[in-house]
């Protein structure tokens, strides 16, 4: 009996030992696992609804192919809340530095407060996070520039006095959408006041029309009146309501400040189908597909081509050198509302139908075979 007794306490310790071992064994398996899920950078990119922000998570993969850092990329999909889980899924990976584009840039400040909290970099990529001091770095294309190219090319191309100009805008709550019009209107308002054109669709900005500089508030009364979110459809629709409402003298051979591409296609297709308005000049931004291909077209006039391979490396370059304990170079600053945050700029180029092969084709940013009709 005793003797079972014994055999059986054996056992029975042996069973615990070998439990025990299993046990530390899996835990060991369990961290080199969660070390291979550990992620150096991740990447918060606003929505995949937009062919802009796809172009973006493209670019990042191709740059990315041979880094020795690991990185994630995740999409907010118009959500600031979803932004703000992506953020803390990334914390828990262990990111040592965050890229992201916020969904809106003032709700951003939270998701990035509690990044820094864990001190991690933050880097703000193409559109800006306002009023936080928890943004190291910002890399961006020259927004009021964009702007400017835009408002010139519907300079260059008006023929005669009183032109009609319809005006739209970016979303409100990104800042981005407040440079470029504020670009545009520096470049525009001269030509409004000396009758080149004369404003179709927003009481506001007729209200400054004499106004050379506007203040952020004054561009927020415009902006808030013409603004598409940034949205086709709204956009769409508010075109609609603008020739509804729209006497003849504003019809006729008309200019439009369409400010990114998604909504110039739309805003085009509605011109397109008013008898009355016998042309119109549209511009854009961005150099998306679809719209190269209205611009071969002739469909849409202008984009405003801004080079993501390049934002992509400078983005990835500021992390790097982070991650490698040096300090990243910049080129100069943006008020963000509470810091000026170091800043690295990169030039736009302006794309119609006489250098779109040269600019996007030669350039290897797209291929011939994309497109129908290029010469
Ligand atoms: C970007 C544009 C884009 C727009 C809408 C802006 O912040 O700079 O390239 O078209 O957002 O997503």
């Amino acid at each position: 009996m005793i003797k079972n007794l014994k055999r059986l306490t054996f056992i029975l310790v042996l069973l615990f030992v070998t439990i025990v071992a299993t046990a530390c064994n899996s835990n060991g398996d369990g961290d080199s696992k969660s070390n291979k899920n550990k992620i150096d950078v991740g990447i918060v990119l606003p929505t995949k609804d937009e062919p802009r922000w796809v172009q973006d998570e493209q670019r990042f993969k191709d740059a990315l192919k041979d880094s020795k850092y690991s990185t994630e990329i995740l999409f907010s999909q118009g959500s600031s809340a979803k932004e703000k889980e992506n953020v803390e899924s990334l914390l828990n990976k262990g990111i040592k530095v965050l890229i992201i584009t916020p969904q809106d840039g003032a709700a951003a400040g939270a998701a990035v407060e509690a990044a820094k909290k864990e001190g991690v970099t933050v880097i703000a990529y193409d559109r800006l996070i306002t009023n936080t001091d928890a943004v190291d770095y910002y890399v961006t294309f020259d927004s009021l520039a964009v702007g400017a190219a835009q408002a010139q090319y519907l300079i260059d191309n008006a023929n005669g006095s009183n032109v009609p100009l319809y005006l739209y805008a970016g979303a409100a709550s990104d800042n981005n959408a407040f440079l470029f019009f504020e670009g545009a209107w520096k470049v525009l308002q001269p030509k409004i006041a000396d009758g080149t054109f004369k404003i179709a669709n927003s009481s506001e900005a007729e209200k400054l029309k004499d106004t050379a500089e506007l203040s952020r508030d004054q561009l927020s009364k415009i902006i808030g009146q013409v603004t598409t979110n940034w949205d086709p459809n709204k956009a769409k629709n508010k075109a609609q309501t603008h020739l509804t409402a729209a006497k003849a003298d504003l019809k006729g051979d008309v200019a439009i400040l369409a400010p990114n591409d998604g909504t110039a296609r739309s805003i085009a297709d509605v011109f397109s189908t008013d008898k009355a308005v016998k042309s119109f000049v549209v511009t854009g931004q961005d150099a998306e597909k679809a719209s190269i291909q209205y611009i071969i077209d002739g469909k849409q006039s202008m984009t405003v081509f801004k080079d993501v391979r390049t934002l992509v490396t400078d983005a990835m370059g500021v992390a790097v050198e982070v991650l490698d304990g040096k300090t990243p170079e910049t080129t100069g600053s943006y008020d963000n509302g509470s810091v000026e945050v170091k800043a690295k700029q990169t030039d736009v180029i302006v794309v119609n139908k006489d250098n779109v092969k040269k600019e996007l084709i030669d350039s290897a940013y797209y291929e011939a075979s994309e497109f129908n009709g290029l010469e």
